[in-house]
């Protein structure tokens, strides 16, 4: 069972287990995915952020989902894009496995990505799917949770450009081919 997918959607109606926000550092809300997963999962969810006094750069914490169909939010500041010879690979590989080891922590079984770090912050697309692509792949092969996986791509041209990395990268047969 392929345990990796990528899909176009509004990451605010995922019915995975836990969805994952592309925050700043203060947790505090914001625009692009943080401002809608805020304002999906209502007033709680900014309350128990105020508790949590902000999150590192490529690091996580988790929260619980209110309002959203998805029970957890998973929340993780990505790198501002500095032109790529600040550690940001480094940084947003970070945000994933991050993300994935507090999933499996706390035993969530499905976990929906946004594409963190491609929007305010700048990250350019393809690198940022290579890097995202990488970090999932090295994560699932080594651990059995979560079990499902899914980049949610805000739209079609996104989703392209991370399924044209997967067959670059991932797809061994063409049977793997993502389309
Ligand atoms: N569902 C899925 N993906 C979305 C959604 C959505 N509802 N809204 C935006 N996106 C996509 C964007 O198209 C982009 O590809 O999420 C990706 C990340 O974009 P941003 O939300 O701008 O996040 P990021 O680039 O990581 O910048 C984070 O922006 O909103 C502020 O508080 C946030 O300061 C932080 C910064």
């Amino acid at each position: 069972m392929q345990r990796f997918s990528i899909i176009v959607g509004d990451i605010t109606q995922s019915d995975a287990e836990a969805i994952v926000n592309a925050a700043n550092t203060t947790l505090l809300g914001g625009s692009g995915v943080d401002g809608a997963i805020h304002a999906a999962a209502g007033p709680e969810l900014l309350a128990e952020c105020r508790a949590l006094n902000g999150c590192k750069t490529g690091q996580a914490k988790l929260t619980r989902g209110y309002r959203l169909k998805a029970k957890y939010v998973l929340h993780t500041p990505g790198p501002i894009w500095q032109g790529g010879s600040h550690g940001e690979a480094a940084l947003l590989a970070s945000c994933y496995r991050s993300c994935l080891s507090l999933a499996a922590e706390h035993g969530i079984r499905t976990v929906d990505f946004p594409s963190i770090s491609t929007g305010v912050y700048g990250y350019p697309l393809s690198q940022a799917a290579t890097v995202a692509l990488k970090a999932i792949m090295d994560f699932l092969a080594e651990h059995d949770l979560p079990r499902q996986v899914r980049m949610v791509c805000h739209t079609e041209a996104a989703a392209q450009v991370y399924r044209q990395v997967w067959n670059l990268w991932y797809a061994g047969s063409k049977a793997d081919r993502m389309v």
